[in-house]
């Protein structure tokens, strides 16, 4: 039996490297705060509680996580990793251990820290570790020469020569018993090179009471990266890219180019879809099977019904597409639209907050808001639906089988019956009467003799 797991995530750090006025932590990786992601994979480990340990900006990283059920713990002033724990000490239970995780490292990942602690169960303290070709900056693992077991951890400022030399470093995250953090934490001096009190000099206090301490390594080496500058953010965010990329792929998914797709949320795909270059998927966006995302596209919480072919440009936003449609090249398609099989939509088409029924298309240049458009209807190029006042919104209400001639506008409210046909240049302001020509347009005339102004030679 696993005993209460506590997570005590260290986020107090102030980040000065990123220049920037928002807490390091809250900083976007793949579209959400990296603390999301470190969050995330705690949350899969079940824990019994959740501290994040905060300080300058603290509050801004507070209220962007109000919902949750987090213990939230200001250290101020921070004067080091050990110091950051101990404040959390009054929140771990006798009964229990603690897991300790980085707010500014997001690509760790839960299978990973789900096996350090079944390494560290039983009164063991588990470290993460992994050999790196260049351990500077990071706290060297230093091990006894025969028996291999851990001796302590020597911080890169504080370590000599041969020291240095280790290649096998402390990734920072550790898995300890809470009855030890108790015994240990108050007992932490600050008399290093730093001047701080090192989370890492727990790790002698636990040779000197001979509690069993045990490492593990992490399946990736990018997971124990962490972010002090934003070019590092921008590393890890290509390596989180080309991860999720690879995992596509695996799922059957063909990628023109696994470098040039990014996905900024959950992107869930059918069998055989194939996702062209330059696409931007963000949100929760489901694809069915056989759909094809030409390239350039951005979809953000949409989802597409199977055989849907989605061409360069175009830009969809919390929509659903049915199946067999025809969008783009060059479409706009925006919230609360939903477009049923076999729609066409075309090039400069802007939809919004609309509903257009099966086999309708909308091919030129037009403007469709507020609008429900019946079955097999053609809305001809240069179409606007006036749905704006200046004060409120209108509906417009397209029947079945109705033809809109080109460059009309249809001023909301109005209701075009089933059947209708439009004549092109058309104002319409009334509702019309079913399976009739409706056109509103001054006579075409024709004055015979007359001759265009010419200049004087
Ligand atoms: C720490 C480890 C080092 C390890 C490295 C891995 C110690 C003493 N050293 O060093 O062995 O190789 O991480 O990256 O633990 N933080 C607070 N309050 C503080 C100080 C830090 O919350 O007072 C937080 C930071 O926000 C950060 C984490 O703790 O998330 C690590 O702090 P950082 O200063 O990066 O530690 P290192 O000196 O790099
Ligand atoms: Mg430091």
């Amino acid at each position: 039996m696993r005993s209460k797991l506590h997570i005590v995530i260290l986020a107090a750090g102030i980040g000065k490297r990123m220049k920037s006025s928002l807490p390091k932590v809250l900083h976007e990786l793949a579209g959400k705060p990296m603390l999301s992601h470190v969050l995330e994979a705690a949350g899969a480990l079940q824990p019994y509680r959740v501290c994040v340990v905060i300080g300058h900006g603290g509050e801004q990283v507070r209220e962007r996580f109000c919902t949750s059920d987090l213990i939230w713990i200001k250290q101020e002033p921070q004067l080091g990793t050990g110091h950051a724990l101990l404040q959390a000490l009054p929140e771990l239970d006798d009964e229990g251990s603690t897991l300790i995780l980085y707010g500014d490292v997001p690509l760790v990942q839960a299978e990973t820290l789900s096996r350090l602690i079944q390494e560290g169960l039983e009164e063991k303290c588990a470290i993460l570790t992994t050999e790196l070709e260049n351990p500077y900056g990071y706290g060297r693992i230093i091990r006894n020469k025969d028996t291999h077991a851990i001796t302590c951890i020597v911080e890169q400022k504080d370590a000599d020569e041969t020291q240095l030399s280790v290649n096998e470093i402390n990734t920072g995250i550790m898995h300890i018993p809470n009855r030890k953090l108790h015994m240990w934490l108050p007992k932490l001096k600050n008399d290093n090179a730093q001047k701080e009190y090192y989370l890492t000099d727990l790790i002698k206090m636990a040779v000197d009471e001979n509690v069993p301490i045990v490492s593990t390594q992490p399946k990736h080496n990018w997971e124990i990266l962490g972010v002090n500058s934003r070019t590092q953010m921008a590393e890890l965010e290509r390596i989180y890219q080309k991860e999720n990329a690879n995992r596509l792929l695996e799922d059957g998914v063909t990628l023109y180019d696994s470098s040039r797709i990014d996905v900024r949320g959950q992107l869930e795909c059918g069998s055989d879809v194939e996702i062209d270059i330059n696409c931007l998927f963000e949100g929760h966006v489901k694809l069915g099977n056989d759909v094809k995302i030409k390239a350039n596209c951005i979809l953000r919480d949409v989802t597409v019904a199977d055989g849907t072919i989605i061409y360069p440009f175009s830009h969809i936003e919390s929509s659903e597409i049915g199946k067999g449609c025809k969008i783009g090249p060059y479409s706009r398609i925006r919230p609360n639209t939903n477009l049923n099989d076999n729609v066409h939509i075309g090039n400069f088409v802007e939809i919004k907050q609309s509903h257009i029924s099966g086999g309708s298309k909308v091919n030129h240049l037009s403007y469709i808001g507020d609008t429900v458009i019946g079955q097999n209807v053609n809305v001809g190029a240069g179409t606007i639906t006036c749905n704006y006042d200046g004060a409120y919104k209108h509906q417009t209400i397209i029947e079945d089988n109705v033809f809109i001639g080109s460059d009309t506008q249809l001023v909301a409210p109005v209701k075009i019956s089933q059947g209708t046909t439009i004549g092109a240049g058309s104002t319409i302001t009334k509702d019309t009467p079913e399976n009739e020509l409706t056109l509103s347009r001054a006579k075409q005339v024709t004055l015979t003799g007359w001759k265009r102004p010419s200049k004087n030679k």
